[in-house]
């Protein structure tokens, strides 16, 4: 990874500046803090200190709050890209989830509240949850799926998507979430590369209003994927519309009827894999990063509860879909181990109205709402009439992710959503992280806007030069992670040297995020924006590299490059930069030829947004493509920056010439 072509904090967050002057503070409300579940600062800092000095006796406290078979040994093993959390120990991350709290006084509690776009209501109460979360791990076995195995899931946010998450996890198979956005070139390949033989998937899914065909794009995939020998296909539309293939294909709610009902948990060693999710990194392959049981339980767990002060009486809502890491943290595995009533909603934000989500807030009494900044700033733009048709008076907690949030979209969730009454809990993470590791506690921490504040219990971040070496308060530089943390992503599948060499080599042995960062003299993290190869686009991450390749693999296509630019609305847009084969000439609908291939290759979240042809792209000497030039230019139209190092000076004169 080159963290050398970004220089830290020029182009990646136009926020810095702003951010650097940002010095409004909001104490944590006073009527929430007399009910929080940790309601001062001298409380959050006496934790803190204690996880920090006595880590092994902090996460063994906060890990016996859940039920394990067997006890560990040890709480914490090895270190860097070795660490290893209460090895020894036996649990299962469904049982925490639902049979803790479906055998207690929780078991006629709503566990998840689902919408569904067109508007039907679903209530699954634990009770019932434990009794579908065992069918379908029956159904799973009695397809040959044993501990261990992979099962791919590509669904929609029905509340089917959560059981065959924790049916997987009930009997030890190793999900493989991908979202239902990606298109069937990218799910071949996380297919291919994790060796699922199985794969959950839907008939349809409804979206803005229109039918999403997820089953049509995975019988496409599967035609790449010798392995997969079953489909298993939840029926979402009132009647069957798609075509079945004999003895590969079978519908869930059949299988699911001819399941026994009770299926006991398998006792998981602590480091065995519970899931993999794909993520984009530096280069154009997908890494499957590996989560692990005992360390990503306790503390999806832990951070739930103290992030999210989850209490009985919450209606939790996080918006964010199952495919990515935010869901299976956030909308599953941890609200759901706190015996939280979760909210999902299958569809828009914008679907049949702009005011979707508020009405659903005021319907369902949502009380902790959590969602991303690229939505908010959508919010603001369709205007405060939306908001305002609605009360929202149940919310008294708001949460973001995914992105940095600029101070004035904050000042807005604050006032208009928040009514100034919800402390909002900035949370920064990771894919690789597993949960979140910067973010304030809200009955404790005071906020200030754009600021993902302190660090959880037990996280030692630390910001550094490249070489390593702290930085003062106020400087910009590498956020790193000094100390192991439980829920951290064990390995990339099939490829532990990658792991190695994308997160622990840049400084060696400590965790490199990947992100730039500032600590303020309070202490506090300002999140500047990654500092490699990744873009976020509207919280989405993408590998400019994987983008690269999809466009050289159209036969038109020479050389491409991707770059980020600011964009107002989704945090970053996609700028890309193609050299075409000779014989062929630019053109406009060339233009939409080869967005609509990005499109069709990854999904409609990688569509480039401005496509540009040149005759050459600028490269150093030694050949690297100018990132950082393009970047100028997709950023300004114009180059300032140092170009000494250009192969070729004709080269930025010609691409300014072939600007639109
Ligand atoms: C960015 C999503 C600023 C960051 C959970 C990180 C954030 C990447 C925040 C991970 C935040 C996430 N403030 N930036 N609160 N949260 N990011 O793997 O650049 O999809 O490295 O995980 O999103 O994205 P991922």
């Amino acid at each position: 990874m080159s963290v050398e072509s970004t220089p830290v904090g020029s182009t990646l967050n136009e926020n810095f500046e702003s951010l650097m002057r940002e010095d409004r503070v909001f104490p944590p409300p006073a009527a929430f803090a007399a009910r929080a579940r940790i309601g001062s600062e001298a409380e959050y800092e006496r934790m803190y200190k204690r996880s920090i000095e006595a880590p092994e006796e902090f996460w063994a406290e906060a890990a016996a709050e859940l039920e394990w078979f067997t006890p560990w040994t040890k709480v914490l093993e090895g270190s860097g890209p070795h660490a290893k959390w209460f090895t020894g120990g036996k649990l299962n991350l469904s049982h925490n989830c639902v049979d803790r709290h479906a055998k207690a006084a929780r078991k006629d509690k709503v566990a998840l509240l689902w919408e569904g776009e067109p508007g039907e209501v679903r209530r699954l109460t634990f009770a019932e949850l434990h009794v579908e979360v065992q069918k379908f791990a029956n159904v799973l076995k009695s397809l040959g799926v044993k501990k261990g195995d992979r099962v791919a899931v590509y669904m929609g946010m029905s509340p089917e998507l959560a059981i065959a998450l924790l049916a997987c996890a009930r009997i030890g198979a190793v999900h493989s979430v991908i979202f239902g956005g990606f298109a069937a070139h990218a799910i071949s390949d996380r297919v291919n590369d994790s060796d699922c033989q199985v794969i959950v998937t839907q008939d349809l899914s409804y979206r803005r209003g229109s039918e999403v065909k997820l089953k049509k794009i995975v019988d496409e995939a599967l035609e790449k994927c010798p392995g997969v020998r079953k489909v298993i296909v939840y029926q979402r539309a009132p009647s069957a519309t798609v075509a079945m293939k004999e003895g590969r294909d079978f519908w869930w709610h059949e299988a699911m009827a001819a399941a026994a009902a009770d299926c006991s948990a398998e006792p998981m060693d602590a480091e065995d894999p519970l899931y993999i999710l794909y993520t984009s990194g530096t280069t154009g392959k997908p890494k499957g990063l590996v989560h692990t049981t005992g360390g990503y339980s306790v503390q999806t767990y832990l951070t739930s509860k103290y992030i999210f002060d989850l209490q009985d009486e919450d209606v939790y809502w996080c918006t964010a879909d199952i495919g990515w890491v935010t869901g299976h943290s956030y909308v599953v595995y941890g609200p759901l181990q706190n015996g939280a009533t979760v909210m999902m909603y299958e569809g828009a934000p914008n679907w049949p109205e702009n005011d979707r989500f508020w009405k659903i807030v005021d319907d369902h009494k949502v009380t902790v709402f959590y969602t991303a900044p690229t939505a908010i700033r959508a919010f603001i733009k369709w205007g405060n009439d939306w908001v305002h048709k609605h009360s929202l008076a149940s919310l008294r907690l708001l949460g973001t992710v995914g992105e940095p949030i600029n101070p004035e979209a904050w000042m807005w969730y604050h006032r208009e959503i928040g009514k100034e009454r919800c402390p909002i809990v900035d949370t920064w993470w990771q894919t690789e992280t597993g949960a979140i590791l910067i973010a304030p506690i809200p009955g404790a921490v005071a906020t200030k806007p754009g600021s993902a504040t302190r660090p959880f219990f037990g996280v030692v971040p630390e910001i550094v030069t490249k070489e390593g070496d702290p930085v003062p308060a106020g400087q910009g530089g590498l956020l790193v992670i000094k100390k192991p943390w439980p829920s951290l992503a064990r390995t990339i599948w099939g490829d532990a040297e990658r792991y190695e060499q994308a997160y622990f080599s840049e400084i060696p042995g400590i965790y490199f995020t990947g992100d730039g960062a500032r600590r303020d003299a309070d202490g506090y993290y300002w999140l500047m924006g990654r500092v490699d190869d990744v873009i976020n686009v509207s919280g989405h991450r993408l590998g400019t590299m994987e983008i690269e390749s999809a466009l050289v693999a159209h036969s038109k296509v020479a050389e491409a490059a991707v770059v980020g630019r600011p964009c107002e609305m989704k945090g970053q847009a996609i700028a890309a930069f193609v050299t075409l084969e000779e014989g062929y000439e630019p053109s406009e609908e060339l233009k939409q030829e080869l967005r609509q291939w990005v499109a069709k290759e990854i999904g409609g979240l990688a569509r480039p947004d401005d496509m540009r042809f040149t005759q050459m792209l600028p490269k150093t000497r030694s050949g690297k493509i100018m990132r950082r030039l393009l970047r100028e230019l997709a950023t300004t139209g114009e180059v300032k920056g140092d170009t000494t190092t250009l192969e070729d000076f004709g080269v930025l004169a010609k691409l300014k010439e072939n600007e639109e």
